[in-house]
């Protein structure tokens, strides 16, 4: 395995195998989360479709990044806000490496404003990821996994789909869907083999999460305010830490945990 001289996930460890002779596909795969869950699903063994609207904004590209690791990945482009982009992510999984073992739809935005004042196009546009790009994605790769009679679906809820905060009604709308949607899934696909489950996260350092903290004005007081709402921890996660998470979620060893929104957030909701 080649180290990379400046490593972006130094929480990072060896892989186990965990995921050996699976295919992984991972969306939101090139920043944040998404960029370590793929990661980490590689280094585990994993083939790995990594899919994501913008391929340029972080260097290297995310399946450099893995094949610098030794391991294999494939990068899609793609705007998953459309149905038939999530059919295509399906098909190009499938055409690449014969088979979808591990979904996790990672993409995901938000939009800081109060309600009164959201537009039409900030509503729809994170509606139409977080929600319905997600639900698109889950429809197509569903449709593989029921034929396969197996599967493992990780999905990207949020602590603020069980938590309300300031400015933020669409995403708070769509994260607690998605929270919902979780539950719902796994009572029709469970008794078909495929286990559905999602992760809460609260604050992560990530490209978003930073740009989302600068927002909202001073951007020091702001992550303050962001490490003194964990509660525990009193501190902001590292993606590694959630695709830890990810990886427990899409493997074997959670063979008996279906229907589960996972919270990993040092502590912010244990009063909640
Ligand atoms: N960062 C946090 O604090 C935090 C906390 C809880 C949950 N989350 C969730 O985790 C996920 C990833 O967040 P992040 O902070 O890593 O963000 P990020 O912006 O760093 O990464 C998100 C990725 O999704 C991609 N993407 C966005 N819209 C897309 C589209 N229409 N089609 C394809 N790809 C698209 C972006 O290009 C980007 O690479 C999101 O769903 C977010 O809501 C983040």
């Amino acid at each position: 395995m080649t180290t990379l001289l400046t490593d972006e996930h130094p929480l990072m460890k060896r892989g186990l195998g965990r995921l050996e002779g699976q295919v992984a596909i991972v969306t939101g795969a090139n920043s944040g989360i998404g960029r370590a869950i793929a990661r980490l699903y590689a280094r585990e063994g994993a083939k790995v479709l990594a899919v994501d609207i913008d391929g340029e904004a972080i260097e290297p590209r995310i399946d450099a990044l893995i094949q610098a690791d030794g391991g294999t990945a494939t990068f899609m482009q793609g705007d998953l806000t459309k149905a038939e982009v999530n059919q295509r992510m399906l098909d190009t999984a499938v055409a690449t490496y014969g088979k979808v073992d591990v979904f996790a739809p990672i993409a995901g935005t938000g939009v800081r404003s109060k309600a009164h004042e959201t537009t039409d196009e900030q509503w729809h546009s994170v509606i139409d990821i977080n929600l319905n790009g997600t639900f698109y994605g889950i429809r197509a790769v569903l449709k593989h996994m029921v034929e396969q009679r197996s599967g493992s679906i990780v999905m990207m809820a949020s602590s603020l789909g069980t938590l309300g905060t300031e400015d933020y009604p669409a995403y708070c709308a769509s994260k607690g869907a998605l929270v919902n949607l979780t539950r719902q899934l796994a009572i029709d696909y469970s008794p078909l083999g495929i286990r559905i489950n999602s992760l809460c996260p609260g604050p992560v350092e990530t490209p978003r999460g930073m740009r989302n903290a600068r927002q909202r004005g001073n951007f020091e007081e702001e992550m303050e305010r962001r490490r003194q709402n964990v509660r525990g921890l009193h501190r902001i996660a590292k993606p590694e830490e959630i695709a830890y998470a990810a990886l427990f979620l899409a493997c074997d060893e959670s063979s008996y945990v279906t229907g589960h929104n996972l919270v990993i957030d040092g502590g912010q909701t244990t009063d909640a």
